[in-house]
């Protein structure tokens, strides 16, 4: 990202010193030569950084810096003090000054000071980017995903909520199923009128069929009064029949029978209710290869699949995740009143390389405890849990064509020590060295403790 740095300095010489030496970083850099023309260069809204002098005649460094900061929250602001002056050190500071350098500027120190507020500035505009891009139009009906795949999906909701049609879900546990049914739902014209929702494992084969067609008073011990029935409920709307493929062959029959016919009768009734519902069945399990085995029904199968959506596994559509993590983190944040901005580029790529093999489901856990962990501002690598920030931080040491030998071992050995916190036996046993010789050498290079 090209950073845009404005330069307020009264004296010509040090505005134009100053901003070479920005170029010179890689900067695009500006100049004004007082406060007020400062003030207007900012104002126009591209200005990611600005570098003022304290002392100036009419509009000051320090009003510069107040309304900088009150109008432009985000760009930090750098201050530039005579030597000697601490009082007006600290009192930049304290107007929320990124950090004051006194003069004569050492351009080294400037040059560190500018790469820390410019990297602090691209978390703010990224955090800042995914959140206009969830309030607009890459969120659909609650779903997340600007993913390719994730278009697709959307198209076909759309499509299967303007149809009468029965639909299919199918993929991975964790993926969203059960949103993808809320928005069919809610799209349809059917959207005043119930949507239903059962979940077939957490029902015994004996509860299964009253829930679903009802029952009638005394049609076996414990039916004191006539009950109705899941599809009796969901009469002009929809019903969501989760895990379907969970369902057994005897209750799979009289589903037939309800989508054929659109007619069943409550257990130990005679008499026969019509129903007019959509039904909207999903699984996590292989349909087909349940009925090759027969343990489904093929006619049953084929008439719940009349729309089938396959929502993709996360790995599969990785880039939904920065748009996943922002959103989740904004809501977690709230509802634990943490005042978290962001997360750390460490986090984010540990997150980015985990495959999340419990879905959006795992990610949604995964931010909620990070932001219970978090003690900052932003999310870092230690917040998160152990299995995913472990399994995917490859650490990489760069060792620069031309290094001396022992120069790259000494490079070698300091970083592997700091990725392992400083804990020599651990670090000598992933080197493959013992343990003596890494004592030697760290007391060769006076690094021991
Ligand atoms: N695209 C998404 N955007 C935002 N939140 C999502 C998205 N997909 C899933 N979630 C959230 O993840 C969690 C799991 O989603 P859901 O219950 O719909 O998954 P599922 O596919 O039905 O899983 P299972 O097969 O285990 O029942 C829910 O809290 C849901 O709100
Ligand atoms: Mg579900």
């Amino acid at each position: 990202m090209q950073f845009n740095i404005l330069i307020i300095d009264d004296e010509k010489n040090i505005r134009e010193g100053l901003a070479e030496a920005m170029e010179l970083e890689g900067y695009n850099a500006f100049t004004a030569e007082n406060g007020k023309l400062g003030l207007e260069r900012v104002a126009q809204g591209d200005i990611d950084l600005v570098i003022t002098d304290l002392r100036m005649p009419e509009v000051t460094g320090e009003q510069v810096l107040k309304k900088v900061t009150a109008e432009n929250p985000g760009v930090p602001v750098i201050v530039l003090t005579g030597h000697g002056s601490i009082d007006s050190a600290v009192d930049a500071m304290r107007n929320g000054a990124y950090d004051f350098l006194t003069k004569p500027v050492n351009l080294d120190e400037l040059a560190m000071v500018v790469k820390r507020a410019t990297q602090g500035r691209e978390l703010i505009l990224q955090h800042r980017q995914l959140q206009e891009e969830l309030n607009s139009s890459k969120s659909f009906e609650n779903i997340i995903g600007k993913s390719a795949e994730m278009q697709k999906v959307f198209n076909l909701v759309k499509k299967a909520a303007a149809s009468k049609a029965n639909v299919l879900i199918t993929g991975e546990s964790g993926v969203g199923k059960e949103l993808i049914c809320n928005a069919i739902h809610n799209l349809s014209q059917r959207k005043d009128k119930p949507l239903v929702k059962v979940h077939c494992a957490a029902l015994t084969e004996s509860l299964i069929e009253s829930e679903l067609f009802g029952h009638e008073k005394g049609a076996f011990t414990g039916a004191a009064t006539m009950q109705r029935g899941r599809f009796e409920l969901a009469d002009g709307g929809s019903i969501f029949l989760d895990e379907i493929g969970e369902i057994n062959q005897n209750v799979q029959i009289k589903i037939l029978r309800v989508l054929q016919e659109k007619k069943f009768e409550r257990v130990g009734g005679t008499q026969t209710l019509d129903v007019d519902t959509r039904i909207i069945a999903a699984t996590n399990r292989n349909l087909e290869e349940e009925v090759k085995e027969k343990r489904f029904r093929e006619d049953l199968y084929y008439r719940l699949k009349v729309v089938e959506i396959h929502v993709p596994p996360l790995r599969e559509r990785k880039e939904d995740i920065p748009l996943l993590i922002t959103s989740f983190l904004s809501k977690f944040a709230e509802e634990n009143g943490k005042d978290i901005t962001g997360i750390d580029e460490r986090a984010r790529s540990a997150l980015y390389k985990y495959s999340w093999p419990g879905n959006i489901r795992e990610l949604q856990n995964c931010m909620e405890s990070a932001v219970v962990m978090c003690e900052g501002t932003k999310i870092t690598l230690d917040d998160l849990p152990p299995n995913i920030s472990q399994a995917s931080s490859e650490e990489v040491i760069q060792i620069p064509a031309g290094m001396k030998m022992e120069d790259a071992e000494k490079m070698i050995i300091m970083q592997n020590l700091a990725i392992n916190k400083g804990n020599k036996s651990k670090t000598a046993d992933v080197l493959g060295i013992g343990r003596k010789t890494l004592h030697r050498k760290l007391d060769e290079w006076g690094v021991s403790d």
